[in-house]
């Protein structure tokens, strides 16, 4: 049985006061929420804050993005011991709008997978096609590509320690959610290659999460297919109430 994860990815919104502000509203909706890992990914500027507020509730924090060197001269970048000195958990990698928008790649994918995994973050690797691709019936060969990307030269033990993310691109902040049939499919495709790649045990005991306009009113849907283990939740995740509810589905 694996362990549902519900994880919220802010995206640009929110500033420490709106952060501290959804916790304060949000925690006592999750008290008790025992049945799944519950994460939170607020902006570089809002990781402390959050990471404050919610101290001694089970929510854990995740950064958007990170970089693979150490330290240097990269004006603009965060590295990943600078996140893991805020009391971030984990970090987002690759995720759809880096892809689209600021020249991400598997390769730097797979860096910053390999950075996050050596400074102690548990990453959640984004994966998925856009619609073009799925109208050329590309699906599994994109999936397939950034699958075999991300994971050059990772070891069966650090595979372990990740949450992978599926997330069509044409689903994103759109409204138009993949049937829970259509995210299945893509699930058990990304664990065949899992599989292939690392062992059946360690394929089987991966957590894929869903994401793209998951909302309180499909999250039920989703999380009633066996291979979808949680859900990466954009837009619905920044209101405490609509987030509590995806939460506690
Ligand atoms: P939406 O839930 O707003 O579609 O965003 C999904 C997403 O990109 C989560 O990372």
């Amino acid at each position: 049985m694996r362990r549902p994860v519900i994880a919220g990815n802010w995206k640009m919104y929110k500033t420490q006061a709106d952060t501290r502000a959804f916790f304060e509203r949000f925690l006592p909706l999750v008290a008790s929420s025992t049945h799944c890992d519950i994460v939170v990914a607020p902006p570089f500027t809002a990781l402390a804050a959050a990471v404050g507020a919610a101290r001694g509730s089970t929510v854990t924090v995740a950064a958007q993005d990170g970089f693979w060197e150490k330290e240097g001269a990269f004006t603009g970048q965060v590295s990943m011991g600078m996140i893991v000195e805020t009391g971030c958990k984990g970090v987002i990698i690759g995720h759809s709008e880096r892809r689209q928008f600021f020249g991400e790649t598997n390769e730097t994918v797979n860096k910053k997978l390999k950075a996050a995994l050596a400074a102690g973050l548990r990453p959640i690797v984004c994966v998925g096609e856009t619609l073009a691709e799925r109208e050329m019936n590309l699906t599994h060969a994109v999936l397939e590509k950034q699958f075999e990307g991300a994971f050059v030269s990772l070891t069966g033990d650090e595979f372990s320690r990740i949450l992978l993310a599926y997330e069509p691109v044409w689903a994103i902040g759109t409204g138009r959610t993949a049937t829970a049939e259509m995210a299945a499919d893509s699930h058990r495709y990304l664990r065949e290659l899992a599989q292939k790649r690392f062992t059946s045990e360690r394929a089987s005991a991966l957590r894929i999460l869903y994401g793209g306009s998951v909302k309180p009113d499909n999250i039920r849907g989703l999380m009633a297919q066996v291979e979808i283990d949680g859900a990466l939740v954009g837009g619905a995740s920044l209101d405490a109430q609509s987030f509590a509810s995806i939460v506690n589905f």
